[in-house]
């Protein structure tokens, strides 16, 4: 380069910019997150999450049959339990003819070619509304890893493709790898919520399940915002004890922490776009301070160029529609 050098040059016409283009999204590299319930014939709008809904079983079968004819090749399911299954140990969590367990063989039957991604924490099924079990207050580690180990084998018994588990606890990915290789389920692919902030921006997905904690925080399991050195540590131990794929959580306001990843890690990267995230660009949208469609795209746009190669996104199918 050299000062007669100018940057507008590539910039001058549509297909010259198409060229020099260094970023894509794609509908490939997209994850589509679907809250199911117990019910027939229903969907219910989330109302802090204005176009996503909670499906009964039927109807989210036709919304991933959809999905996938518009090139979505991967969703992630979480259910809404009912209060009066929850409980302290949140034994619903791997009850065989579960919500989640029901899905995961319908969909499968329906669309076989779609992949699977199952989220593995206690949250949607404990009477606390926290991801491990709570004693005392105290969020119990090694008994929680116990349990969600019960509840992958049930998810991956029902034919799930991918856990996830979003539980931060210390120790759950080499105890779910053991136990799954354990039970002849070695294909089940681990995909590890490694870096997971305690978050302000989980508040329209806790709307979305009745799963906010009905006492304190989540700050002694979720990591805190300010850090960074300490998503490396998660990661680099999440790569030993046997994740697939790591991911960052939220994504937005963690750029840097998805770009920090990318770099000291050969797995792939996924990052979750949350709920908070959605609901603010819906809501500009709705108030007609932004394009929300643009918008939606430059942030997904954003979370690639960073270093993300999936991205679980509520807009999925909107984006997928959009490029087709
Ligand atoms: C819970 C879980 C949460 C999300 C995914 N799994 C919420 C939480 O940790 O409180 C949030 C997703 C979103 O906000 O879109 N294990």
């Amino acid at each position: 380069m050299d000062l007669t050098y100018r940057p507008r040059r590539l910039r001058r016409t549509a297909a010259i910019r198409d060229m020099v283009q260094e970023t894509q999204l794609s509908v490939k590299d997209l994850i589509y997150p679907l809250f199911v319930m117990e019910g027939e014939n229903t969907r219910e709008e989330v109302t802090s999450m204005p176009g996503s809904y909670r499906y009964t079983l039927d109807l989210l079968v036709k919304e991933v049959q959809e999905a996938h004819q518009l090139g979505i090749r991967a969703i992630a399911l979480f259910p809404a339990v009912p209060e009066e299954k929850k409980d302290s140990y949140g034994s619903e969590s791997f009850n065989p003819d579960g919500l989640i367990p029901q899905a995961l063989k319908a969909i499968k039957a329906a669309i076989p070619n779609i992949t699977l991604i199952t989220d593995v924490a206690l949250d949607p099924y404990n009477s606390d509304g926290h991801d491990g079990i709570v004693r005392d207050g105290i969020i119990l580690n090694d008994e929680t890893v116990e349990v969600l180990v019960e509840q992958a084998l049930c998810q991956a018994e029902a034919g799930t493709d991918i856990v996830a588990p979003s539980d931060m606890m210390d120790g759950r990915i080499g105890a779910l790898r053991e136990a799954l290789d354990e039970k002849g389920f070695e294909d089940v692919a681990i995909l590890a919520y490694s870096a997971k902030y305690a978050s302000a921006y989980y508040g329209p997905f806790r709307d979305a399940l009745g799963s906010a904690p009905k006492a304190g925080d989540k700050k002694t399991y979720q990591m805190d915002p300010a850090n960074a050195r300490e998503a490396m540590r998660e990661m680099e131990l999440d790569e030993m004890e046997g994740a697939d794929m790591v991911m960052v959580k939220p994504a937005l306001a963690y750029l840097d922490i998805i770009y920090r990843i990318k770099e000291s890690t050969n797995l792939p990267v996924a990052a979750y776009n949350v709920s908070g995230e959605y609901a603010m660009i819906k809501a500009a949208e709705q108030m007609g301070w932004i394009d929300g469609k643009k918008v939606m795209l430059e942030t997904l746009l954003s979370m690639k160029r960073a270093g993300a190669d999936l991205i679980l996104t509520y807009f999925a199918k909107e984006v997928a529609l959009l490029l087709q």
